[in-house]
């Protein structure tokens, strides 16, 4: 059972980064969005206030919101991201104002609170702070994709140093994996959300899957190749998205003006790096850039396999290097401001010997995103249920955008396919030979 102090500590962890993220952030913009598919950061500011103020007091107290008049204006199903830049919202400072009040009447509400494991199941093992917690964690990476958004000048954040990594353009290198009996999901009590339960017995049929994500340097090779232009490498929607949207790269590249490729991320235009792991492409891209190497993308049961299957161990664990936390074994954590060479991290490695799978980049799965078998929406409905078989794919692993509170093997994260402003890359997979 985790101690009070322990919880206000991970809840300050994410605030501090929070603030961090946003304090280079030009004034001007922080009540404005770059793109209606975002909201302006301000808006991502006081829901996350008001997230907290609805879980951490007054579900747990007698007390009374602080702005009965916004609650439906930070309530992610009555506004919509489209309007959002478009009504009335608190400013920057308000914003901050909010968030600042909320945490110390949330910390009043934590002192006297029953953080028992056989207490109420919303508190039990500090369960609804946690979820407090990742929501904040999780609208930081969101924040991160608005910023990335903004013209050159509006947010110039300082980039933390990775690990080198290898300088080749690492090509498939297919792991064959056995399959067999898994427990696919995540045990109760660990701070996983809804979607990611019940854990449920699964037989994975055996496969192949890639010991690295796709490299930047691959995706050029696509580009040379003419996969942008050619139908046979798209399926029927996925041909119909690239006419439409005219996509001839990944999201934020252009031409370099003699054959090559810069992107222009945070402000800062420099050459594509072919060792990177690539980012910012489509579930569509990602799909036809497979089909080109000769390939697919994995299932998500194939990812959960290959990221935390440990035939040395009964249970499967939380984290592809086992239970510890990650303390420099994945690009976690939204400092670096970019996904790691391929083979930046082996201390990472699952025990089949896959590289990344936590970190750097989203990874497309080819799975519609829906409820596992026994499926209760909990503590609230609309964190996932609205969502499933409605088109959404399911990503895993975490990008360099996400903090390691919500970065786990059994964590599902879903998005529409066409979608790119996320931190999302891709992994081959293939049939077993
Ligand atoms: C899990 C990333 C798809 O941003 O829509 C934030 C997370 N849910 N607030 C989203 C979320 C409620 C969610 N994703
Ligand atoms: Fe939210």
């Amino acid at each position: 059972m985790p101690d009070a102090p322990l919880i206000a500590e991970r809840l300050e962890q994410v605030r501090d980064r929070t603030l961090g993220l946003i304090a280079p952030l030009d004034e001007e913009w922080v009540a404005r969005t770059p793109d209606p598919i975002m909201s302006p950061p301000a808006w991502d500011l006081a829901h996350i206030a008001a997230y907290e103020e609805l879980w951490l007091v007054t579900r747990l107290s007698d007390a009374q919101p602080m702005h009965p008049d916004l609650q439906a204006t930070y309530d992610a199903f009555e506004t919509p991201r489209a309007v959002r830049g478009e009504i009335r919202i608190l400013d920057g400072r308000e914003s901050r104002e909010f968030m600042l009040a909320v945490r110390a009447r949330a910390l009043e509400v934590l002192g006297a609170a029953d953080l028992s494991d056989d207490g109420p199941a919303l508190t039990a093992g500090g369960f609804v702070w946690d979820m407090v917690a990742q929501h904040e964690a999780q609208h930081d990476e969101t924040l991160l994709q608005t910023l990335q958004l903004m013209p050159p000048g509006a947010y110039s954040p300082c980039i933390g140093a990775l690990p080198a990594g290898g300088d080749v353009v690492q090509g498939p290198d297919p792991i064959h994996v056995d399959g067999g009996p898994m427990m696919m999901g995540a045990a109760t009590g660990r701070g996983a959300l809804d979607c990611e339960m019940p854990a449920h017995p699964m037989v994975v049929a055996p496969f192949r899957i890639d010991r690295n994500p796709v490299t930047i340097g691959r995706h050029l090779e696509f580009i040379a190749d003419g996969g942008y232009e050619d139908p046979r490498f798209w399926s029927p929607e996925g041909w119909t998205w690239r006419q439409q949207s005219g996509a001839i790269a990944p999201l934020h590249w252009q031409p370099d003006g003699a054959g090559g490729w810069t992107r222009t991320w945070f402000g800062c235009t420099e050459a594509v790096d072919p060792s990177e792991i690539l980012c910012h492409v489509s579930f569509f891209e990602a799909e036809a850039h497979a089909r080109w190497a000769g390939g697919r993308l994995p299932t998500e049961a194939e990812w959960e396999f290959a990221a935390r299957r440990d035939p040395a161990r009964a249970d499967d664990a939380w984290a592809p290097w086992g239970d510890d936390l990650h303390d420099g074994r994945a690009n976690l954590g939204q400092t670096s401001f970019r996904p790691a060479r391929a083979g930046a991290f082996p201390e990472g490695a699952s025990p089949l010997g896959c590289a990344h799978m936590v970190g750097d980049v989203w990874e497309w799965t080819s799975t519609i995103f829906d409820g596992y078998p026994g499926f209760r929406a909990f503590p609230y409905r609309e964190y996932a249920e609205p969502f499933f078989r409605d088109g959404y794919r399911v990503l895993r692993g975490g990008s360099w955008a996400t903090q390691a509170v919500a970065a786990r093997t059994t964590f599902r994260n879903w998005d529409h396919p066409e979608r790119r402003q996320i931190f999302s890359g891709m992994r081959l997979a293939w049939d077993a030979r």
